[in-house]
């Protein structure tokens, strides 16, 4: 299995909660390395535009009011296999169902307040990513 790479953002809630700290450093315990890093405060556009593909959901209205209520930290991480190891480390999109010890359980609330966002396969991540950081940011690995 190739490097690949995958976006994690950490969202208002578990800002709020000051686990950014905590959840960086699980991720790098759980061997991904960090490639790009930043915080920022996404407007109510930003994160309609980055959610484009959920505006025909019931939820999406909620989502954007959620995460644009205050900021986020999005983390460029790169490992082997990175899309599907980082998913296990996060767990189900709803934290009820997420396994015990995973990032969801421990630091989300419900469906819509899960602590953290994963990239669902690599083309998905490359455009998120893209989203966030410029090329030179993200340099490719050697
Ligand atoms: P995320 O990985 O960021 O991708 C899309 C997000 O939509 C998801 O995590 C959830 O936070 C949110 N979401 C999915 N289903 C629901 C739902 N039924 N109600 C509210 N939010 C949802």
């Amino acid at each position: 299995m190739a490097l690949q790479r995958t976006l994690c953002i950490i969202k208002p809630d578990a800002m709020e909660a000051g686990k950014s700290g905590a959840i960086v450093a699980r991720l790098q315990e759980e061997g991904f390395s960090v490639k790009g890093m930043r915080q920022l405060h996404l407007s109510r556009a930003q994160a309609e535009g980055f959610y484009d593909v959920h505006r025909e959901r019931p939820f999406f209205g909620e989502l954007v009011e959620f995460m644009s209520r205050g900021p986020i930290v999005v983390v460029a991480l790169e490992a082997e296999n990175a899309i599907e190891k980082y998913r296990e480390v996060i767990g189900a999109t709803n934290p009820a169902d997420a396994a015990e010890g995973t990032i969801r359980k421990l630091y989300g609330t419900d469906v819509g307040e899960n602590a953290v966002h994963g990239s669902d396969a690599p083309e998905t991540a490359a455009k998120e990513i893209g989203y966030f950081f410029a090329g030179c940011d993200v340099r490719p690995s050697a």
